[in-house]
């Protein structure tokens, strides 16, 4: 049993696929979903559906998120904005993973469903298991009224607006601002200062723009994803906020073109899937320009010395990879939200070249409402 959107009842704009239209509108959704609740008098945000009060949220311990799919990724990046904005150590583990495992049930510990469909049976689970044993619950969701928005304490809309592709893009991309948001919010009750609450905003203003900038590149995105759909396999790694990246840039190639892709932290490969790299197999590498570009950069080194071909992602040309797809910078706590979107668009003409379902990828349903 799935839960379909009215898929035609919605225009696509010109655009020959919801996919692509939803690729499309990701600054008009990110705009969304800051309008209204930035507060440059304290440097934070409001975020009025949160029904988390100032001592619960100095009070909190531990965050850990939980979600399915590209949720779950979200969530991973939600994880690491939050410990390194508000410093309380955060995770995110599958939803499913954790309702199986009789997970201990930390009061101390603030536990966030996150959610497209907010109709996910996995993530709805989770959530009542966790309210059954008293625990607090939040929910970052998409839709309004859905299940887990009604079932949760309090939360974050997502203000994506309807997501009709089967795999998610513009959800995953407002997901991970609203995570910036949260983490700001509590950063500023916790210990980020002033100063760095103005930085966040000012950062998260520019993401619309840098959006557009980066929708600017398709039509050379267009000409390599010509060129990587002949891979057998693709590898994508990142290290800490470029994993998530991987993590989710690998999931889209295979749920949208049928390509296997695995994604690993860049600090991995030497443990094992080195073995994999050869000029058949093509790697994806997320290159911010961070405190670990170095680190990085000798991962391209290694890369090339297997003769591995690398399309690195990154704020500066890199001299190892055969191609670089450029964005541009922003805070270095923002960068997952940016790095991931040409990606997207990489995944989206992959499936193109190779003549795939692209709104309806085989096996895959939109909501998977059953265990
Ligand atoms: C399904 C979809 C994925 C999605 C996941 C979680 O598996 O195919 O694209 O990420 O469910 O969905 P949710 O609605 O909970 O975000």
């Amino acid at each position: 049993e799935t839960v379909e959107w009215a898929a035609e009842s919605y225009d696509m704009g010109g655009h020959d696929t919801y996919m692509h239209k939803e690729i499309a509108e990701q600054a008009d959704a990110v705009d969304r979903v800051l309008r209204g609740r930035i507060d440059e008098r304290f440097a934070t945000v409001h975020l009025g559906g949160l029904n988390l009060d100032a001592r619960e949220a100095r009070r909190m311990r531990r965050v850990k998120i939980l979600g399915c799919g590209s949720a779950y990724h979200a969530g991973m990046i939600g994880a690491q904005m939050i410990e390194e904005l508000a410093r309380v150590p955060a995770d995110a583990e599958p939803a499913s993973e954790f309702r199986y495992r009789n997970a201990v049930v930390d009061p101390d510990t603030l536990y966030i469903a996150v959610s497209q469909s907010g109709e996910t049976y996995d993530t709805l689970a989770a959530v009542q298991e966790l309210k059954r044993k008293g625990a607090r619950v939040l929910g970052v969701v998409n839709v309004v009224g859905s299940a887990i928005a009604r079932e949760t304490d309090g939360g974050v809309y997502v203000h994506a607006g309807p997501e009709v592709c089967v795999v998610s893009t513009k959800c995953f991309t407002n997901t991970a601002v609203a995570f910036a948001l949260l983490a700001l919010h509590l950063g500023r009750i916790r210990d980020l200062s002033v100063a760095d609450g103005k930085r966040i905003i000012e950062g998260l203003r520019r993401l619309p723009g840098q959006i557009d900038e980066i929708m600017r590149a398709e039509d050379d995105i267009k000409k390599l994803a010509a060129d990587y759909a002949e891979a057998k396999s693709m590898m994508f790694v990142g290290r800490v906020r470029g994993y998530p990246v991987a993590r989710e840039a690998s999931l889209k190639l295979k749920e949208v073109s049928y390509i296997h892709a695995e994604a690993y932290p860049a600090s991995e490969l030497k443990h094992g899937p080195l073995a994999l790299i050869e000029p058949a197999v093509p790697t994806v590498a997320i290159v911010p320009d961070d405190e670990l570009l170095d680190k990085n950069r000798a991962t391209l080194e290694e890369i090339k010395a297997r003769s591995g071909k690398i399309l690195a992602v990154a704020h500066q040309e890199q001299e190892k990879a055969d191609h670089t797809i450029v964005v541009p910078r922003n805070e270095v706590e923002l960068d997952p939200v940016l790095m991931g979107i040409p990606l997207q668009l990489l995944a989206y003409h992959t499936a193109l070249a190779l003549g795939r379902d692209i709104d309806k990828p085989r096996n895959l349903a939109k909501s998977v409402t059953v265990e």
